[in-house]
């Protein structure tokens, strides 16, 4: 079994079962598969794992094979142009493993800082640039791209520059699309049909997976289970739908916020990818889950408390790894620190039990938790974990009568911004 969902302490906080929703849950199901709800233009995500782009991944291991040597590549884009990639980086990555080329991201923020030193950094490194924007006039990747063309440029000529630099954008039209064409930068599509946060198994997130050695191959293959898994609507066989539910259903007794808890570093990035996919595809018309996260056991030092102890709108998704590094405690013959009753445990054993009690504590302190399991940190899970969330976020949205594909409010500081620098 690729992934778990254990519900049974979210459910015995419900006045009703899940299963009750089971007839909510078709509807939608139905609307979804004959694509008739809203913002029903943008499902093109739906079957991905198996209609991805094979032309453009082809072209994507030629080019990392011509670019073999690349000290870096780096990566430009915000938003769902940035953090499916991101959360797939982190989570495959070994810590303190260099990669080759090392992948650096830019354009998804405008501290001058950042960009500053990232140039001078590049200044000594044999690089390439893959520019992702649907639109291509994002403002935080536009003003990252702007500097970084010029110092490519400067670096290695025109010429050779319009090699280097790969575009990931629309296919027909906006400035992106417009430069790239007019440059002759190597093009990569983002379709119509699939909105930035529902994007990663494009080549959006392929072209730098495959770029920093993840085997793509198997995360579509973790995706394509993961979509088989979600065919027959059942709340007993279905795990995403069953998640959906549950939350859907926690939301409407009053437990208004989710945290996406980890117990390993390398999953803090998923929950960033999580947070935009199900904050930017829910949070509308005054609706909504708020989601947020957290990484135990270092955060039980800081938010612990208020989990436990504040504000009953609380509820947890936990992600927990069945297998981890094998590290065992050491004996010490002092003992100052009294660790040697766990001496000779395996440190995973110590985490498991840290969840476990932390599990007990927060429901007892009347915070639900929804228990996912999956076993490893690989590409196949990376891969299964993107589709689970991705139709588990449709599900849900749906469940509260939203278009999960638009986010209409994300203009509204735009708006300002461009008031207030003065754009015409
Ligand atoms: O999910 C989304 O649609 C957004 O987060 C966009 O991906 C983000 O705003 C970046 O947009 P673009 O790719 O047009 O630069």
């Amino acid at each position: 079994m690729s992934l778990k969902v254990n519900i049974s302490q979210a459910e015995k906080f419900l006045s009703k079962k899940v299963t009750t929703l089971q007839e909510n849950v078709n509807q939608v199901h139905e609307m979804i598969k004959s694509k008739s709800g809203k913002g029903n233009d943008y499902l093109g995500w739906l079957d991905l794992p198996f209609d991805y782009e094979k032309e453009e991944l082809e072209r994507i291991y030629a080019l990392k094979k011509k670019y073999a040597k690349l000290d870096v590549l780096v990566v430009i884009g915000i938003g769902g142009s940035y953090l499916g990639a991101k959360a797939g980086l982190e989570f495959l990555k070994e810590p303190f493993k260099k990669t080759k080329p090392e992948i650096i991201f830019a354009g998804h923020q405008l501290s001058a800082n950042y960009l500053k030193q990232l140039l001078k950094y590049l200044n000594k490194k044999d690089y390439a640039i893959n520019v992702i924007s649907k639109s291509g006039t994002t403002t935080e990747p536009a003003v990252a791209f702007r500097l970084l063309r010029e110092h490519i440029e400067n670096k290695y000529g025109k010429e050779e520059a319009r090699k280097r630099i790969f575009a990931t954008t629309d296919k027909a039209r906006g400035a992106l699309y417009q430069l790239a064409t007019n440059e002759g930068y190597e093009k990569f599509v983002i379709k119509d049909d699939i909105g930035g946060r529902f994007s990663v198994l494009t080549s959006v997130g392929l072209l730098p997976f495959v770029f920093a050695g993840i085997n793509v191959e198997k995360m579509l293959k973790g995706a394509q289970d993961a979509w088989q898994d979600a065919q027959d609507p059942s709340l007993k066989k279905n795990k995403a739908y069953l998640y959906a539910a549950t939350r859907y259903a926690l939301y409407k007794e009053g437990k208004m916020v989710e945290y996406l808890v980890g117990y390993e570093p390398r999953l803090s990035f998923f929950s960033e990818w999580w947070k935009q996919l199900y904050g930017e595809s829910e949070g509308k018309n005054g609706k909504g889950l708020l989601v947020s996260s957290a990484q135990f056991t270092t955060d039980l030092h800081s938010l612990g408390q208020q989990i436990q102890d504040g504000l009953r709108i609380i509820f947890e998704t936990v992600i927990e790894l069945k297998k981890t590094d094998s590290l065992t405690i050491p004996f010490d013959q002092d003992d100052l620190d009294k660790l040697n009753y766990i001496a000779g445990k395996e440190i995973s054993y110590v985490n498991e039990k840290a969840l476990l009690g932390t599990q007990m504590a927060h429901v007892e302190g009347n915070v639900p938790n929804i228990l996912i399991s999956i076993d490893k940190l690989d590409s196949y899970h990376f891969g299964y974990m993107i589709y689970f969330f991705e139709i588990a976020c449709a599900m849900s949205a749906y469940l509260l009568d939203v278009n999960p594909f638009d986010q209409p409010g994300v203009e509204a500081y735009k708006k300002n911004m461009f008031a207030l620098l003065g754009k015409k």
